[in-house]
């Protein structure tokens, strides 16, 4: 019996207080919805993805998971969690008689063990979950004061997914609707029927990420498994030219170059910064320059390309990574550029905090072929590595 995941993401994350449905923040790089997909694309037992959004993040969420096979529909959510989930119970084929799993986004690093764990229980009860044992002492408490201690031996914390055999819980949730019981999971729809629901174990790495320290939690754990393995490192590759012409001053590599003719473009035309950034932000997985500083904005109009430079490093030292070194080369008839080069490095290795022997910048012609040989422009190209802090 196959399995179709439903994965709700149409929450706002409003105690994660990042001005953005949560789903979406990047945890070490990586949106969290994708991570989470991903889990549910490596698992055997699963043959469809369903995606409930946000409305405003329909486009976003499809581009993001465009390279996962099994993604079957992106949808807009609704106000509950509950919503969210009846409007991805409506995407789920007819013909379907398989189980239904549902997982909050929210749980990015869900493994595809407690996947299959929950498929392989549902397949034989008809319905399960993963639970964790509780480590604390728990009370209940009201208004400041201890009510009772509770056998904690008998409690545990729900996770997800949760499994069902797909008529369960589509007639669990109907009886929901109909009586308007309020849900905060799908086991609960279930058990309101009396239906037994199978507990399986949980993990401690399955855990929601609610607030901005449970983020900073699941960034230091996958910084620290990064670090002990061998996928650490990123590459990036930076291409630009521009035209040269007359009445613009010539800025390569944030240095001011005596020459008749200068880069034309929207900001300095300052090509070799263009190159090094988007290095910076290919190995980084965050987009690239043009998608950044649209060459129609006006704020950018002859910027310094230096301050995009800056801006994206800071924020790709955020993500956690390190420049280890970046090495770029300027194709340029003339002027001479070897009297230069040493300023450039410094420059760029000032926009990006490294030591200046970090950078290197090569300048090289093209013995007269070509439109950058008969000097009607300059290009540059950068190759940039970045490692785990
Ligand atoms: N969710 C949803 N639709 C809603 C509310 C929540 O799809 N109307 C999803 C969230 O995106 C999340 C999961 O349900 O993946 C668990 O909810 P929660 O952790 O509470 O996320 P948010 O509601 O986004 O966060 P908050 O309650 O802090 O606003
Ligand atoms: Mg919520």
């Amino acid at each position: 019996m196959d399995s179709l995941a439903i994965l709700v993401a149409a929450g706002s994350g409003e105690r994660m207080g990042a001005g953005r449905p949560k789903a979406f923040l990047p945890l070490a790089g990586q949106p969290m919805l994708l991570r989470a997909a991903t889990a549910f694309q490596a698992a055997p037992s699963v043959e469809a993805i369903i995606a409930v959004v946000p409305r405003a993040e329909i486009d976003s969420a499809r581009a993001l998971l465009a390279t996962l096979p099994k993604l079957a529909a992106v949808v807009a959510g609704g106000a509950r969690r509950q919503d969210s989930v009846a409007e991805g119970l409506r995407q789920v084929p007819a013909e379907f008689a398989g189980l239904v799993l549902v997982h909050d986004a929210a749980r990015p690093l869900v493994e595809v063990a407690t996947i299959e764990a929950v498929c392989a229980a549902a397949r034989e009860t008809g319905a399960a979950l993963p639970v964790l044992a509780l480590v604390d002492t728990v009370k209940r408490v009201r208004e400041g004061a201890v009510q009772e201690t509770l056998d904690r031996r008998e409690l545990a914390a729900a996770q997800t997914p949760q499994g069902f055999r797909r008529e369960l819980l589509v007639r669990a949730y109907a009886d929901a609707e109909r009586t308007g019981a309020v849900l905060t999971d799908e086991a609960m729809a279930v058990e309101r029927l009396g239906i037994a629901v199978r507990a399986v174990s949980g993990t401690v790495r399955n855990r929601k990420l609610t607030t901005p320290d449970d983020l900073a939690w699941a960034e230091d754990l996958l910084m620290g498994e990064d670090r002990r393995g061998t996928g650490h490192a990123r590459i990036g590759t930076g291409f630009d030219a521009h035209r040269l012409v007359a009445g613009r001053p010539l800025v390569l590599g944030g240095v001011r170059v005596e020459h008749a003719r200068g880069l034309e473009g929207h900001s300095d035309g300052d090509c070799l910064v263009h190159a090094v950034c988007d290095a910076l932000l290919g190995a980084a997985g965050a987009g690239d320059l043009g998608g950044r500083y649209p060459s129609d904005d006006p704020r950018w109009k002859d910027a310094s390309s230096t301050v995009f430079l800056a801006e994206a490093a800071r924020e790709v030292a955020e993500r956690g990574y390190v420049v280890e070194n970046v090495d770029a080369t300027v194709i340029a008839e003339e002027p001479r550029l070897a009297p230069y080069t040493d300023r450039m490095r410094m420059r760029l290795s000032d926009c990006l905090r490294v030591p200046p022997d970090v950078v290197s910048v090569k300048a090289k012609s093209t013995d007269g072929l070509g439109p950058f040989g008969r000097g009607e422009g300059v290009a540059a190209l950068a190759t940039l590595l970045l490692k785990r802090r």
